[in-house]
C-alpha cells in the first residue's frame, strides 16, 4: 500500500509500505477513505516530537471501511463505515474507566506517533471496539473527519474545561482549526460574547462567519487593552489558549476576569511564565488536558442533526495520492487561506 512516511525532521515521502495485518485479537484493519493533516503533524515534522521515529506513517484522523477484525472485536465487522478516534483506548484500565482515554495504560495518542497512522491506504486500529465509532447511514463522511480530533479537542479542552455558561464573555486566543472548533462548540452554551484573537486576518474573517462577536488582530492592536475596553475593564470569564506558545498562555492571564477560567488547549514545547503576583487573589482556575474524545458520540449526534456544521472548517480537497501537495498547502495556511484539508482515497 502507499503511505506518508516520516524520515526525520523536515523529511517525508509518499512511498510503498506493507499493508498492516491483525496483530492482536482486539485489532481492526481499516481501509482509509478520507483523512486530513493536523497542526501536530507539522510539529512532528519540525522535530518537536522526538519519540516519533524514522519510518513512522503519520496521521491520527480519518474515516474508512473495516477490512478485517480480530477475533475479540464484537462491535464492528468487515464492511462497516467507521470514524477513527485520534485517541486509542482499551476501555478497561483505571484511566479509561474514569473517562480519561487519553491516558489509557495501553493506548492514548499513539496513532501516527508511536504506531503507524492514518495517512495511508490502510491502518491498524488497536482496541477497535473502543477506538472506532460507527458512521450513521447517509452521514457526510467529510464532516465526520473533523470529529477524529479537532472538535473533541476544542470542546473538551477548551469549552468544557473552561466551564462556559450562558451569558459568559469568552476570549479564544488562536483561530486555527482547534480554536475555531472551540468557537463552534462554545455556542452550545450561548455565551454573550466570543472574542477571537489571532494575527491572521483571513482566520479572523472566518471566525466572524462562524459566530465570533468580536475579533482582534493582536499584531496590529494591543489585545489586553481591546479586551478591557470590550468588557468594561473586567476581562473575560473564560480565556481559551489554542496556540501552544508561552506568549499566548501569558496573554490569557491578562485577559481573564476575577473568578474566571483559563483553559489551555495548546501543546507547549517550552515553559511559560505563571503570573501569580497578579493572579493569586483573583479566584481563577487554570486547566490543562489532552483530548480524551469521550464527547465524540455526543458531537456525532450534533453533526448528524445539523446543529453543528463541522464542514465549515474544510477549505481544500486533494486525492490521497496528492498528500505532499496537501501538506504544502497546510504548511502555508496563511498564504493559502487554509484551514482543514481533506484527502480522499481511491480517486
Ligand atoms: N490538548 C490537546 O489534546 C490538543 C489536541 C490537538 C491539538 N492541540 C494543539 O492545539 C493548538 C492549536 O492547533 P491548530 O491545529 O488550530 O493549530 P494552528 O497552528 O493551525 O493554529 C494556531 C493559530 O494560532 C495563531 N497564532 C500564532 N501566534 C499567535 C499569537 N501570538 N497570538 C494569537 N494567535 C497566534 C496562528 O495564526 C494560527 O491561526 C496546537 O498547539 C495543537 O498542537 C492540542
Ligand atoms: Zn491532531
Ligand atoms: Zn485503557
Amino acid at each position: 500500500m502507499k503511505a506518508l512516511v516520516y524520515h526525520g525532521p523536515g523529511n517525508k515521502t509518499w512511498e510503498e509500505k506493507p499493508k498492516p495485518t491483525i496483530q492482536t485479537a482486539s485489532d481492526a484493519i481499516v481501509r482509509i477513505t478520507k483523512t486530513t493533516i493536523c497542526g501536530t503533524d507539522l510539529h512532528i515534522l519540525k522535530g518537536d516530537v522526538p519519540e516519533v521515529t524514522d519510518g513512522r506513517i503519520l496521521g491520527h484522523e480519518g474515516v474508512g471501511v473495516i477490512e478485517e477484525t480480530g477475533t475479540s472485536v464484537t462491535n464492528f465487522k468487515p464492511g462497516d463505515h467507521v470514524l477513527i478516534s485520534c485517541i486509542t483506548s482499551c476501555g478497561k484500565c483505571d484511566f479509561c474507566k474514569r473517562g480519561m482515554y487519553s491516558h489509557c495504560d495501553k493506548g492514548g495518542w499513539i496513532l501516527g506517533h508511536l504506531i503507524d497512522g492514518t495517512q495511508a491506504e490502510y491502518v491498524r486500529i488497536p482496541y477497535a471496539d473502543n477506538s472506532l465509532y460507527h458512521i450513521p447511514e447517509g452521514a457526510d463522511e467529510e464532516a465526520l473527519v473533523m470529529l477524529s480530533d479537532i472538535l473533541p479537542t476544542g470542546f473538551e479542552c477548551g469549552v468544557l474545561n473552561g466551564q462556559i455558561k450562558p451569558g459568559d464573555t469568552v476570549a479564544i486566543v488562536g483561530a486555527g482549526p482547534v480554536g475555531l472548533a472551540a468557537l463552534l462548540t462554545a455556542q452550545f452554551y450561548t455565551p454573550a460574547e466570543i472574542i477571537m484573537i489571532d494575527p491572521d486576518e483571513n482566520r479572523l474573517a472566518v471566525s466572524k462567519k462562524l459566530g465570533a462577536s468580536q475579533t482582534i488582530n493582536n499584531v496590529k492592536y494591543n489585545a489586553i487593552d481591546r479586551v478591557k475596553e470590550l468588557t468594561g475593564n473586567k476581562g473575560v470569564d473564560v480565556a481559551i489558549e489554542a496556540v501552544g506558545i508561552s506568549a499566548t498562555f501569558e496573554l490569557c492571564q491578562y485577559l481573564v476576569a476575577a473568578g474566571g477560567h483559563i483553559a489551555n488547549v495548546g501543546v507547549h514545547g517550552k515553559s511559560a511564565a505563571l503570573h501569580l503576583e497578579l493572579l493569586w487573589a483573583h479566584n481563577i482556575t487554570i486547566t490543562t488536558r489532552l483530548v480524551d474524545t469521550v464527547t465524540t458520540p455526543m458531537l456525532l449526534k450534533t453533526v448528524q442533526s445539523k446543529k453543528l456544521d463541522s464542514k465549515q472548517l474544510i477549505t481544500h480537497h486533494f486525492k490521497l495520492s496528492e498528500i505532499l501537495r496537501a501538506y504544502d498547502t497546510f504548511e502555508h495556511a496563511e498564504k493559502e487561506r487554509a484551514l482543514k484539508v481533506i484527502m480522499t482515497a481511491g480517486q
